[in-house]
Order: C-alpha cells, then sequence, then structure tokens
C-alpha cells in the first residue's frame, strides 16, 4: 500500500492531530535545573557567559526556587561555590559547606516539598587548583590526579551532603570505583534510602565551558582528559554504565546531550534503569547566543533541542533552560 492509498499528511493537519499521534512529550516534571549557590545574602550575580543564570546566595536560591517549584519543575541541581579552596576541597566535605547549609534551609521551605534536591558530588569547586580529585605533583612539572584517596573524599562529601538533606547524591567526578565507596558510607550511615544519580557517562568536553565561569571550577593547570572519556568513544561509555550500575548506581546521568545523542540512544536500548542528561553549559551559551542576535527563535530551538534529548531516550534532563521551558509547558 502506497500513495495515494496513505497519505502521511493527513495526521498532521490540525494541532489536536499532531498532539494525539505525538511520540515524544516534556513535562516540568522531568527538568530539572541547576543553581549555583554562593556565600553572603542578597547576592545575585549574572555570569557573563550563561545568560539568565546566577551566582546566588542561599535566599536568593530559595526564591528562584519556590518559583520554579510552582511550575512543577522536577528538582534542581546542586553546586556550591565556597569561601575557601584548599588542596582537600574541605568545603566539599565540610558539614558546614555552603551546599550543606543551602540543603539545610531549603529543606525547611515547604514549598519546595514537592521538588528533588539533588546534591553534584564533586571535588573540583573546592579545589584550588581546579581537578576533581587530589593531585599528587612529581618532578619536572607533571602531575598525577589520584584516584584512590580522591574516592575517600568523595564518599566523605556524599554522605555529609546527605545527611545535610540531599535526595539524591550525584557524583560528576568520574574517579573509578566511587560509586560503590558512595553507596558504604550511605550505608554506614543508615542513609540506605538515598539513591545515587551517577554521572557515569561523561565525556571530557568543550561543552562545559562556561560552567566553569559559574561554578569558578576551572582547571589551573592541565585538563580533565586523565579522568573524563574521550568523545570519539561510544563503547567505553556503555562499559562505563555497566560498572557504574554493577557498583550501585540507581541512576545514570549522561552528558553533554545534544553532542551525544547516539550514545544516550545506545545506553536507552541496552539498560532497563532510570537515564538522565545534562544539557550542559555550552549547549545552553551557543543557543543564547543565537537567541540574542535574533537568529533563532527562542521557545521553538529550546523545546526543539529538549524533546531531541527525551527522543534519544532520556527520561529527565538537567537543564539551564528548565524555568523557561516548563513556563511554556
Ligand atoms: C563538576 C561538573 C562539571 C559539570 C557538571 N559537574 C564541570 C566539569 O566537569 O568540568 C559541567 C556542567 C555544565 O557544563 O553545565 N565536575
Amino acid at each position: 500500500m502506497d500513495f495515494p492509498l496513505i497519505r502521511m499528511r493527513r495526521l498532521r493537519r490540525s494541532e489536536p492531530m499532531r498532539t494525539l499521534v505525538r511520540e515524544t512529550r516534556l513535562h516540568p516534571g522531568a527538568l530539572i535545573a541547576p543553581l549555583f549557590i554562593c556565600p553572603g545574602e542578597g547576592v545575585r550575580r549574572a555570569i557573563s557567559s550563561m545568560p539568565g543564570v546566577f551566582n546566588q546566595s542561599i535566599d536568593e536560591a530559595i526564591k528562584d526556587a519556590t518559583e520554579a517549584a510552582k511550575l512543577g519543575i522536577g528538582g534542581f541541581l546542586l553546586f556550591g561555590l565556597p569561601e575557601m579552596k584548599d588542596e582537600q576541597a574541605t568545603g566539599a566535605w565540610d558539614d558546614h559547606g555552603i551546599v550543606q547549609q543551602a540543603l539545610r534551609t531549603m529543606k525547611r521551605e515547604r514549598a519546595l516539598d514537592s521538588t528533588l534536591l539533588i546534591a553534584d558530588v564533586c571535588l573540583c569547586e573546592y579545589m584550588s587548583h581546579g581537578h576533581c580529585g587530589i593531585v599528587r605533583s612529581a618532578t619536572g612539572g607533571a602531575y598525577e590526579i589520584e584516584n584512590d584517596s580522591s574516592v575517600e573524599l568523595i564518599a566523605k562529601t556524599a554522605a555529609s551532603l546527605a545527611r545535610a538533606g540531599a535526595d539524591i547524591v550525584a557524583p560528576s567526578d568520574m574517579m573509578d570505583g566511587r560509586v560503590a565507596a558512595i553507596r558504604e558510607a550511605l550505608d554506614d550511615e543508615q542513609l540506605h534510602d538515598t539513591p545515587i544519580l551517577s554521572y557515569a557517562s561523561k565525556f571530557a568536553s568543550a561543552f562545559y565551558g562556561p560552567f566553569r565561569e559559574a561554578a569558578d571550577s576551572a582547571p589551573q593547570f592541565g585538563d580533565r582528559r586523565s579522568y573524563q572519556m574521550d568523545g570519539a568513544n561510544r563503547r567505553e561509555a556503555l562499559r562505563e554504565i555497566e560498572l557504574d550500575l554493577s557498583e550501585g548506581a540507581d541512576m545514570v546521568l549522561m552528558k553533554p546531550a545534544l553532542p551525544y545523542l547516539d550514545v544516550i540512544r545506545e545506553a536507552r536500548d541496552r539498560y532497563d534503569v532510570p537515564l538522565g542528561a545534562y544539557q550542559v553549559s555550552g549547549e545552553y551559551s551557543m543557543l543564547q547566543a543565537a537567541f540574542e542576535r535574533g537568529w533563532l527563535d527562542r521557545d521553538r530551538a529550546m523545546l526543539e533541542s529538549l524533546i531531541s534529548i527525551r527522543r534519544a531516550g532520556a527520561d529527565f534532563i538537567v537543564t539551564y533552560f528548565a524555568q523557561a521551558a516548563a513556563k511554556l509547558l
């Protein structure tokens, strides 16, 4: 059977018809908004490379989060900008750290009960050198990001954030063995019910550029290619996911999103676990730049980028467009 019996355009003729046959949907509950928490009160500092995104003190973050919660947003992913950085990332695992304080305060806000508070677990924002782990320097300027000692701090950080009230902990460092270490640290403290959302498939990407301004976490030397994945590798991503699931990850986060949609699809087909994708800072900034020039239609391009990530197989999306998209949905 083909034309003229079949006319594909019959089902495209009106919006109700298109709505009826739409295969993929976006809903606010599947969108997660990142928050960058800084010390102080009444602070709302614009991030030049990410129009519409701010470093915010806890009180300001609560204002925005409350508005977003009213839109039905799924949750928030918290990052911290500590007062001080050092070479042990003390601010990450300190029970009085900036994100721990934010979590405790936000957990008392009834208006946020309908949303999830997800704590990004990483050391880079708290390290004076900006790497995601402990740096051991060798002679002649060589250095190494130590895996196992970093994992100890990462597990300690996750436990501290869960104690402070994180609904979910999300390790983003890409050290080996950290999911198992975090599970053990949580279970040791009777935090059996805190899920781990592992950034299992994280590529070393140029698209994280603007984030490093937002989180003040650019490495002071070298780059992250000895721990994050090479962008050319699809099979390696699947192996990373497999390992993290075997270590006890409850959910998996993949990033970046747009340049890696094929990897998201492959993971979706292979693993029956909840999958999230992170539409990262650079993906946001390049679209914003085009919107500012009037080169792309803001609402349509934003929603199209998000639906493509859902169509590739992501159940939920971490995105700087969360509030703006939720308003349109
Ligand atoms: C921390 C972390 C990064 C991002 C999320 N967690 C930065 C990095 O790995 O360099 C990137 C998020 C974004 O670009 O929006 N390790």
